[in-house]
């Protein structure tokens, strides 16, 4: 079937990729990787074989006998990158493409000393969804082309390297390099490929579970995630076994542009995680429910990622009930209600991004990418839940992962399916208007709670305080929404009263760090400034970035510190995070 990916030179006539050999020496000082990937075809082809690439320098391509075979790398488009045509002959079943990344390869960030824990050694990481697999690897960069593969990986001696695979042991070399070596027996899409090179402890935490992280912070992580094991337990009770034998866990640098990233086998995780509290794992709910939707059924191509994020959304607080009651669930998703809110605003003038069912030929993906796939996806899927009863949908859920598991979908494949199972039901919560139409609909479930809409209606009622004790009783998720609600800009001395009354500048927790930070920035509140300075120089999670800076659009005063911030961190940023800053900055003069 034809499956047109707007962001792939993919061509489903042609051979597809079974399977990955990457062979990569990682080369700190030139920041490249180097070496070979050898692509073995699913089925014997001739003729053109056309390969997603981005920035990436293509030595020779070699076909299974060694022999050289053409290849034509086309040029640079702006958001696809440059195809790489090879020309197989009769009954290729392999080709080999020997390549080098670039420094500026926009699925890898190569961290000095100084952006680590340790400050000694040198760190890298990949990112490769929603399209940078290609800057990392020549491939078919669709979701729907899955590839099982094995790495080998050589790095520095005193370095380890992890992979969303399996380790397959490791070797040193005669010249004092290491040699990983990772084996990912399951088809996966490429966006799922991923590689971190460091400085690396780790834990156990599990029969099937450890945490990845520099040695300075690895004892902490342990602790933040000690409970992993049970998190998985409860996602199994809902949605049958774990898939992917291993569920370890990587806390990686600051400037890791997502909160998680469910790269199979090694969740890839922001260090702003480490609560100290164990109040975020959330996080680690969200990425561990991407085993079944999104690594298991996935997405066929950004169009549709609200099948991936909105349906973990909605597993993600299926799990958080199972683990801590419906009231805590309720407040994730009120948590999310303002994300959402916040992404429609944002998305004002461009209605086509806050559809669910996508249009993005031309559009670059990581532009598009907003809270509204996630929080109005898993409320589609809730009042899909709500119109079923909970039952039916029990059911569905098994037959939908049971049908499509190892597969992408679209929606329209997703709507014949669910129609197919349960006949009338995408009426009955009339889809279509949120598949195609801006916004939300108008009897969108809301998930409230008495206890909820006192503590809104409360911080709404500013400047009256909440009572002696009262903040201190409050869930890390209830003094969160309280933040959220109140007014701003406050007077400086509100400013002054919540940060000594709360302690709000010392938090390790970032979540309640940042709500205050944008209610300080929003107030140009002055004595902040050093903490704002601190925050977003270090870290680089994208969802912090993007508010603090809007919140710093405030006044011209706030508006020179963003811009002095910006240009002290922008050179530690990744490249989307650099992006997303600069989009804001460029906002304040319009
Ligand atoms: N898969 C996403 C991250 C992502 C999406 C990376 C699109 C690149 C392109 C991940 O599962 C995610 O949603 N992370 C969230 C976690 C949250 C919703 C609990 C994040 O990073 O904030
Ligand atoms: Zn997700």
């Amino acid at each position: 079937m034809a499956c047109p990916d707007p962001h792939s030179c993919f061509d489903d006539a042609q051979p597809r990729t079974a399977s990955l050999n990457l062979d990569l020496v990682a080369d700190f000082e030139g920041k490249v990787l180097r070496g070979s990937v050898t692509l073995h075809l699913a089925w014997p082809g001739e003729g053109p074989l056309d390969l997603d690439t981005r920035g990436l320098v293509i030595h020779r391509v070699t076909g299974g006998h060694g022999q050289d075979l053409p290849f034509e790398l086309h040029p640079e488009e702006s958001i696809l990158g440059s195809r790489l045509r090879i020309t197989l002959p009769a009954d290729t079943a392999a080709v080999t493409v020997a390549y080098e990344t670039v420094p500026e390869s926009s699925a890898l960030q190569w961290l000095e000393p100084v952006q680590t824990e340790g400050k000694v050694r040198p760190f890298l990481f990949s990112q490769c969804q929603a399209i940078h697999a290609r800057a990392m690897v020549p491939c078919q960069d669709s979701p729907g082309a899955r590839v099982s593969y094995t790495g080998e990986i050589t790095v520095p001696g005193d370095l380890s390297a992890v992979m969303s695979a399996g380790p397959a042991g490791d070797v040193v070399n005669a010249d004092g390099t290491r040699t990983f070596r990772f084996a990912m027996p399951q088809p996966i899409p490429p966006y799922l490929l991923a590689l971190a090179i460091g400085r690396l402890e780790s834990r156990e935490l599990s029969p099937r579970s450890r945490v990845w992280a520099e040695p300075e912070t690895v004892g902490q992580a342990a602790w933040e995630f000690a409970e992993v094991e049970g998190i998985i337990q409860k996602a199994e009770a809902l949605f049958g076994p774990y898939e992917w034998e291993r569920f370890d866990l990587l806390v990686l640098p600051p400037s890791f542009p997502y909160g998680g990233m469910e790269n199979p086998r090694m969740t890839f995780l922001t260090p702003t995680l480490l609560a100290g509290d164990r109040s975020l794992v959330d996080v680690v709910a969200h990425e561990l429910a991407h085993s079944w939707t999104g690594n298991l059924v996935t997405n066929a191509t950004a169009e549709h990622f609200w099948l991936n994020e909105g349906w973990t959304v909605w597993a993600e607080r299926k799990i958080l009930a199972a683990l801590h009651g419906e009231e805590a669930a309720r407040l994730g998703w009120a948590l999310g209600q303002k994300a959402l809110e916040d992404s429609l605003e944002r998305f004002k003038a461009q209605p086509q991004l806050t559809l669910l069912r996508t249009r993005l030929k031309g559009v670059d993906p990581d532009d598009a990418f907003s809270s509204i796939p996630y929080e109005k996806g898993a409320r589609l899927i809730a009042s899909l839940e709500r119109a079923a009863g909970p039952e039916a949908w029990r059911a569905f859920v098994r037959d939908y992962m049971a049908q499509w598991r190892f597969q992408a979908l679209t929606t329209e494949q997703f709507c014949a399916f669910l129609e197919e199972k349960l006949p009338g039901l995408l009426r009955r919560v009339e889809a279509d208007t949120w598949f195609h139409m801006p916004g939300m609909p108008r009897d969108a479930p809301v998930f409230d709670s008495p206890a909820l809409d006192g503590l809104i209606r409360h911080a709404k009622a500013w400047p009256e305080r909440p009572a002696p004790g009262a903040w201190e009783g409050w869930s890390p998720a209830r003094q969160l929404i309280y933040l959220q609600n109140l007014p701003r800009p406050l007077p400086a001395e509100d400013c002054d009263w919540l940060d000594r009354s709360f302690g709000l500048s010392a938090k390790g927790n970032h979540e309640l760090l940042v709500e205050w930070l944008c209610i300080a920035a929003a107030s140009d509140f002055e004595p902040a400034f050093p903490a704002l300075r601190a925050v977003l120089t270090r870290v680089g999670r994208m969802k912090y970035l993007r508010p603090l800076f809007m919140a710093l659009g405030a006044t011209a005063r706030t508006r020179a510190l963003a811009r002095s911030i910006f240009e002290e961190a922008s050179p530690g940023y990744h490249g989307l995070s650099r992006r997303v800053v600069q989009g804001v900055l460029d906002a304040y003069a319009a």
